[in-house]
């Protein structure tokens, strides 16, 4: 297996295949979920979370991030490793250009960011300089406070037109994947069906083009179980190879997310 680029997963897009992408934080999760073919791994800041116990993403820090990018990286996985930007490091396009080079020089090919379209110069700047970006929209972790909890956005109108709108801008800035997070399937399908870069779900629904979940979450070892979620541990008799596998190929066969694991 060749390493996968970002220009697979958009030929993937133009074809209409789906892609997976799973969260990991450490090289034996990363080289179990190369092997079971997922075509990406999200270094996330969801490590907050299931890897330090925060209740939030907030407290993260750029070191914290280069440590685990590094541990998945050392694996040499065939999937794209994407690293997120953590909490205010891109407040400013400067402060953006250090902390994506961090990142990269860290071992990830590809950086994610959370907002809309006031990050235009920034991700501007950063395609520029050479550096694919993910943008994400919809229910935004690091601006939970700002959100009022971790609730499903994009349900009325005016906010579900600034979500396109804001998906535009993004693709326009240079953007090469978006991330549309607790998002209603209706309104993901539109900003996906609108967009040439490939657009990847986390309760968004079946029709975007590519589906990313937290690696604990869907091994059902997380202690709460979101309605986005499937517990494919559960269905693969306790294997975490079996469970890795089944995921990345209900994604394939577009029998995950089903209707239950979707927002109206
Ligand atoms: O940090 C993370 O794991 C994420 C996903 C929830 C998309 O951003």
């Amino acid at each position: 297996m060749k390493k996968i680029t970002i220009s697979h997963l958009e030929k993937l897009k133009k074809q209409g295949e789906k892609f997976s992408c799973l969260t990991a934080y450490d090289a034996t999760f990363s080289e179990v979920i190369s092997e079971a073919g997922v075509e990406m791994i999200l270094v996330g800041d969801s490590l907050g979370n299931v890897i330090q116990g925060q209740e939030t993403t907030v407290p993260v820090t750029l070191e914290d991030m280069e440590y685990h990018i590094a541990c998945v990286a050392n694996a040499s996985p065939n999937c794209l490793i994407m690293g997120d930007l953590p909490y205010m490091t891109y407040s400013t396009p400067e402060q953006a250009y250090d902390t994506a080079a961090a990142i990269m020089q860290a071992g990830a090919q590809m950086v994610k960011l959370e907002g809309g379209e006031w990050l235009y110069a920034t991700i501007a700047g950063l395609t520029e300089r050479g550096i694919p970006v993910c943008a994400h929209l919809g229910l935004t972790p690091q601006s939970v406070d700002a959100l009022g909890g971790f609730k499903v956005q994009g349900r009325d109108d005016k906010t579900a037109s600034k979500m396109l709108l804001d998906a535009k801008a993004l693709q326009k800035a240079g953007a090469r994947m978006l991330v549309l997070e607790c998002v209603p399937s209706k309104l993901a399908k539109l900003i996906s069906e609108s967009l040439s870069i490939p657009v990847m779900g986390i309760g968004a629904g079946v029709d975007v083009d590519g589906q990313v979940l937290v690696l604990h979450d869907m091994l059902g070892i997380s202690p709460f179980q979101v309605k986005f979620v499937r517990n494919f541990m559960a269905e693969a008799n306790g294997s975490i190879q079996d469970a890795i596998a089944l995921y990345h190929n209900e994604v394939k066969e577009q029998n995950f997310p089903a209707e239950e694991h979707s927002f109206e």
